[in-house]
C-alpha cells in the first residue's frame, strides 16, 4: 500500500515494484502446470521424476519471486529517502520562515524602540528650549535681585547687632519688651532676605552651571562623606540610613562638588518625605556591559503621585510650600546632563521614591584638575 500523502511522481515510481510483485505471482502460479504440461507433452526426459520436475520449477518461481521482492524493496528505499528529503526539505523551509519571522519582530521592535527614543529626544528638546529662554530671563532678573539683596542683607544685619545691644542696655520691662520684639522682626526679615539669595544663587546655579571641574572621584568616599555630613541633623532622626557602595566600584572623574550637592539634594529630598521608622537607602554600581556607573537614592517615603511626578524637575516646582525653592531636582538634572549623564525618578504614593542617576565612568576630553595618580573624594 502506497503512503496517502505520497505525490503522483512517487506512486509512478513504484510501478517496478508491482510489476515485479505480479510477475512472481503469475510465475508461481503458472510454474507447476507448466512443469506438469512439459512431462505430459514429453518436454522432459522421462527419467526425470515429476517431483523433482516441480521443485525445480517451484525453485524457480521462489527465485522470481525474491527479484521481485527485491525489486520492490529498493523501490520502497528509493520512495523513503525521498519522503525524508521532502521532510527535511519541509523542516528547512519552516525554520526559514521561523527565522525570517524572528528577523521581522526584531525590526518592528527596532523601529517602536526608535520612535519611541525620537519622542523622547524631540520632547527633551522642547524642554530645553523651554528652560534655555527661562535661564536666560532668570539670569538678567537673578543679577537685577542680587546685588541690592546683599546690600539689604548687610544693612539687616547692623540693624540686628543694634537690636541686640538695645536689649542688653534696656532695663525698664516695656523697653526691653519693644526691643526683643524688634530683634525678632529683623531676625525675621534676615530670614526671608536669605532665602531670596538662596533662590537666587540656586537660580544662576541652575541657569550657568559654570565649567566642570573633573578630578577623580571615588563614589564610595563621596557618599560617605555625604552621609556623615546629613546623617546627624534633626530632618533624619529616627530614619535608617545606610549605603551600598561596592569598595571596587571603578573611580569615575566628575566635579565633585556638582555631585555632593546632587547626593545632598536627593538625601535631603528623601528625608522630607520619610517620617521616623523609615529607610533611604544609597547604592552605586557599574552599568553592565556600559562605561557608565549607576547611584540610586531610594526612600521608603510618602512617594509621588502619578500627576506631580512629570513635573518635580521643573525650575521652581515644588509641594513644600515656604519650605522649599523647587530647584532641587532641576540643579541636579542641569549638573547630572552637564557630566553627559541622565537622571529618573520612580515612584510609587505610599510605598517610596527612587531617584536613579546614570554617569559616565570618564569624562572623555575633558582635562583633569589633579595629577592622573589622586582621587580627591
Ligand atoms: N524623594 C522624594 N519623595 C517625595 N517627593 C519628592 C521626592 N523628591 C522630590 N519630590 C517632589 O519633587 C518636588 C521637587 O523637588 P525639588 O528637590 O526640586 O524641590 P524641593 O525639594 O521642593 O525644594 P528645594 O529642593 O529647592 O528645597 C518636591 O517638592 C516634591 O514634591
Ligand atoms: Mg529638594
Amino acid at each position: 500500500m502506497l503512503p496517502p500523502l505520497l505525490p503522483k511522481r512517487e506512486q509512478y515510481r513504484c510501478a517496478p515494484a508491482h510489476i515485479g510483485r505480479a510477475f512472481a505471482c503469475a510465475a508461481v502460479c503458472g510454474a507447476v502446470p507448466l512443469a506438469a504440461n512439459a512431462m505430459v507433452a514429453g518436454h522432459l526426459p522421462s527419467d526425470v521424476p515429476i517431483g523433482i520436475a516441480a521443485l525445480v520449477a517451484l525453485a524457480l518461481s521462489l527465485s522470481i519471486a525474491l527479484i521481485g521482492m527485491l525489486i520492490r524493496a529498493r523501490a520502497l528505499h528509493r520512495i523513503n529517502s525521498e519522503l525524508q528529503r521532502t521532510r527535511d526539505l519541509a523542516a528547512h523551509r519552516e525554520h526559514e520562515r521561523d527565522l525570517a519571522q524572528q528577523e521581522l519582530i526584531r525590526k518592528l521592535e527596532s523601529e517602536r524602540e526608535l520612535a519611541k527614543e525620537k519622542m523622547q529626544f524631540e520632547a527633551q528638546l522642547s524642554d530645553y528650549e523651554k528652560y534655555a529662554s527661562l535661564a536666560q530671563l532668570a539670569l538678567g532678573a537673578a543679577h537685577e535681585i542680587n546685588n541690592p539683596l546683599l546690600g539689604i542683607l548687610s544693612h539687616l544685619e547692623l540693624e540686628l547687632a543694634e537690636a541686640e545691644r538695645e536689649v542688653q542696655i534696656q532695663s525698664g520691662d516695656a523697653h526691653r519688651i519693644a526691643s526683643e520684639e524688634r530683634r525678632a522682626e529683623i531676625l525675621q526679615c534676615i530670614e526671608g532676605a536669605k532665602r531670596i539669595s538662596s533662590a537666587v544663587r540656586g537660580l544662576l546655579n541652575y541657569a550657568r552651571p559654570g565649567p566642570l571641574l573633573i578630578s577623580k572621584i571615588s563614589l564610595f568616599r563621596l557618599v560617605a562623606d555625604c552621609i556623615n555630613f546629613v546623617a546627624h541633623q534633626p530632618m533624619f532622626r529616627g530614619i535608617e540610613l545606610t549605603a551600598h557602595i561596592p569598595p571596587d566600584l571603578p573611580v569615575i572623574t566628575a566635579d565633585a562638588n556638582q555631585l555632593s550637592q546632587i547626593v545632598m539634594n536627593l538625601l535631603l529630598n528623601a528625608a522630607q518625605a520619610t517620617i521616623e521608622g523609615g529607610r533611604i537607602t544609597v547604592s552605586a554600581d557599574k552599568v553592565k556591559f556600559e562605561e557608565m556607573i549607576e547611584l540610586a537614592v531610594a526612600d521608603t517615603g510618602q512617594g509621588i503621585p502619578a500627576d506631580i511626578l512629570p513635573h518635580v524637575f521643573e525650575p521652581f516646582f515644588t509641594t513644600k510650600r515656604g519650605k522649599g525653592t523647587g530647584l532641587g531636582l532641576s540643579i541636579s538634572q542641569a549638573y547630572v546632563r552637564s557630566h553627559g549623564g541622565d537622571i529618573r525618578v520612580e515612584s510609587l504614593p505610599g510605598r517610596g521614591t527612587t531617584v536613579r542617576i546614570r554617569l559616565p565612568i570618564r569624562q572623555e576630553g575633558r582635562p583633569l584638575l589633579e595629577s592622573d595618580e589622586e582621587v580627591v573624594v
